[in-house]
């Protein structure tokens, strides 16, 4: 964490991203990465708590959560750019595509059966491929991983819902640590996994489910963060779209 900026108190507006065109903004081929699909299934099921989903992100989740590296988010450039929980690589796909030779963008992931898949699709996948001189894959947990620089971009595909209501926030308050002045901050949650839980859980289960999702909203609420639901994805995600403020000239001045 840089020693002059401590953890925002508040957000800047920024434009909302419901009902954007994503069309032309991401040239991915629609069937790359469809290979490491088993091996999300299976891992899923292995290893439910930290993975969290049934299916990797559609592209258009991963369009979505990529949306600070649009030519239009007018993000600071070079951009370095941290995605938490990279699983097989929708996303850490969807942000290469948009990155150019001088951004750096950072993977964390951690399961290591991901990171060794991963691994493999930045050798074999186009997209991934032409942009692998700029990726890291660093293995490991966010919890624990040193990261060695700031970032402008955090992209954080965490299973938030299945996590403790304390461990969200230290994630939270780790991301603002290292998210620049006027840098951007993505994450989601899945639509509808609280119903399911209040029938089949524990109503201990159920009230830890309801508090992280009052954490997620409080944070957001307090950050002026944006929401918007991406409907094309199994299951459907709300997807949280925060910005801190720009650096003011004094504090600059200072720095
Ligand atoms: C919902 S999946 C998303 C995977 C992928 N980004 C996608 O969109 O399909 C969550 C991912 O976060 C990873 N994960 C869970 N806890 C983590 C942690 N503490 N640090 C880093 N990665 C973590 C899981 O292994 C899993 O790959």
């Amino acid at each position: 964490m840089c020693a002059d900026r401590q953890p925002m108190a508040w957000f800047a507006p920024l434009p909302s991203v419901e009902g954007m065109d994503l069309k032309h903004v991401n040239p991915q081929p629609p069937n790359a990465l469809a290979l490491p699909r088993p091996l999300f299934v299976r891992e899923a099921a292995r290893t439910f708590r930290d993975t969290g989903a049934v299916a990797p992100s559609s592209r258009h989740l991963a369009d979505r959560l990529a949306a600070p590296m649009w030519p239009s988010s007018m993000v600071r450039r070079p951009a370095a750019v941290l995605e938490v929980g990279a699983g097989t690589g929708p996303v850490t796909r969807a942000l290469a595509a948009l990155t150019g030779p001088a951004d750096r963008l950072d993977a964390v992931e951690i399961n290591p059966r991901f990171v060794s898949a991963l691994s493999g699709s930045l050798r074999t996948d186009p997209v991934l491929a032409s942009a692998a001189d700029r990726i890291r894959i660093l293995s490991g947990s966010i919890t624990e991983m040193p990261l060695d620089r700031d970032y402008d971009v955090i992209v954080s595909c965490l299973p938030f819902t299945n996590f403790d209501p304390d461990a969200v926030r230290s994630i939270l308050d780790r991301y603002l640590s290292v998210l620049v002045p006027g840098g951007h901050l993505t994450f989601f949650a899945y639509l509808g996994t609280h119903a399911l839980r209040s029938v089949v859980s524990s109503r201990t289960e159920a009230a830890r489910h309801r508090e992280v999702r009052a954490v997620l909203d409080t944070f957001a609420r307090q950050h002026s963060g944006r929401q918007s639901v991406v409907w094309r994805n199994l299951p459907p995600a709300r997807v949280w779209h925060l910005r801190t403020p720009e650096r003011s000239g004094r504090q600059a001045d200072a720095a």
